[in-house]
């Protein structure tokens, strides 16, 4: 299914639809060129999930750990946000916890996830973002995942 939005706004309430979807241990990734909006929606993600720090591009450091402080019950309480894009491949993924961050529960959200090759869970959702014409016009293409958000979307 593909989503358009036409504001940060409209961004960020997919990203709420998204979140209310999410379980301890799902692994999100997000695919787009530069300023599509891959970090604007992970912000979007943490909010409903119930963090109140800010969420900034973890390209110069590879992970960033964001811990909800008001976690809804049984609701993921860890995001994780992962910007690949210096690794090398498994090892590397392997290296800055992967596997320890799943055991525990967190919610992964990945940019360049073809770094991690086959550690990318059968399952897991696919977000793909496009810039459209018009300033804050994108398209998002979800697909993957056990997701009730695919009732209601445009088709394209
Ligand atoms: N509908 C929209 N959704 C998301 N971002 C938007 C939208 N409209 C405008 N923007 C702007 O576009 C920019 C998106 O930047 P963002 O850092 O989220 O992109 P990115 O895909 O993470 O890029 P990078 O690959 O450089 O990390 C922001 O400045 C944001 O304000
Ligand atoms: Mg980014």
């Amino acid at each position: 299914m593909t989503r358009e939005v036409h504001s940060v706004e409209e961004t960020w309430a997919l990203a709420r639809e998204v979140a209310a979807t999410l379980k301890p241990g799902d692994v999100v990734c997000l695919e787009g060129d530069l300023g599509a909006g891959k970090t604007t929606f992970t912000q979007g993600l943490a909010k409903a999930l119930g963090v109140s720090g800010r969420v900034t591009s973890p390209t110069f450091c590879i992970v960033q750990e964001h811990r909800a402080e008001r976690a809804a019950p049984g609701a993921p309480a860890l995001l994780v946000h992962m910007d690949l894009y210096r690794l090398h491949g498994e090892d590397d993924v392997i290296a800055i916890g992967w596997e320890d961050y799943l055991a525990e529960g967190a919610v992964v959200v990945v940019e360049w996830p073809e770094r991690a090759g086959s550690l990318i869970p059968q399952d897991a959702l696919h977000l793909e973002f496009r810039h459209m014409e018009g300033d804050e016009n994108r398209a998002i293409r979800l697909c993957g995942g056990n997701f009730g958000i695919m009732n209601g979307a445009n088709e394209a």
